[in-house]
């Protein structure tokens, strides 16, 4: 995998043509679809779920960079394993077993994520970190799409590239929320490894000129 990496967010995309949506990542070089669960608990939204998934995993062979913000992930992770999901994100906040919920998704053979929100700190992760596939900083609070970046959630993304780098680690870095023309810059410089980005990608205005 080529890094940074896009992963186009189809909350954004038009949700009565998402095999379209999932052309325009393919043909615009995005190497992941993000797909963000809403359970109407965890965020307000409620947005698609497992059904949704399992149909549009006929569409491509990208990986699913499934985000789920869901209350309990624990309950869910196996039908979010067998609908298609590739990486599996849960949330730090959303789970007293964050632990269980990663081994949980490596017995299923899939990547592990867990995502923080703005106000939960990089050292919340500590003793986490040597287990997972992939860290997502949220950049905005999460629940909709097009919000503006917050500048303090990517100094944490520098955090954690700096832990990573100093303790051999393995984990990526994605980065989510507010990514856009004008932000992507100061993200890809802290250290991001996967950006997603929903309403610039959708809405044609992200140049991505990185690959
Ligand atoms: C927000 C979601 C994001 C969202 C990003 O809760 O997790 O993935 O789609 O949208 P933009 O890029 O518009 O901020
Ligand atoms: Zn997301």
């Amino acid at each position: 995998m080529k890094t940074p990496s896009l992963s186009p967010s189809i909350l954004s995309a038009d949700f009565s043509n998402l095999k379209s949506a999932i052309e325009t990542i393919e043909r615009k070089n995005g190497s992941f679809v993000h797909i963000d669960v809403m359970d109407g608990n965890f965020v307000p939204p409620i947005s698609y779920g497992q059904p949704v998934i399992s149909s549009i995993r006929k569409c491509t062979e990208l990986p699913f960079d499934v985000h789920l913000m869901i209350e309990r992930p624990e309950d869910k992770i196996e039908s979010f394993a067998s609908a298609g999901s590739d990486f599996i994100t849960f949330h730090l906040e959303a789970t007293k077993h964050s632990d269980f919920c990663i081994q949980k998704i490596h017995s299923l053979g899939k990547k592990a994520g867990i995502a923080i929100v703005p106000s939960t700190p990089v050292s919340a992760l500590e003793e986490l970190l040597p287990l997972v596939d992939l860290v997502l900083v949220m950049t905005v609070n999460p629940g909709w799409g097009g919000q503006k970046l917050i500048p303090y959630c990517v100094e944490k993304v520098a955090k954690l590239k700096k832990i990573r780098d100093e303790n051999k680690m393995q984990f990526l870095i994605s980065v989510d929320g507010g990514v856009n023309s004008s932000t992507i810059e100061s993200v890809i410089n802290a250290g991001a490894d996967v950006i997603v980005s929903g309403s610039s990608f959708f809405n044609g205005d992200l140049k991505w000129n990185i690959n």
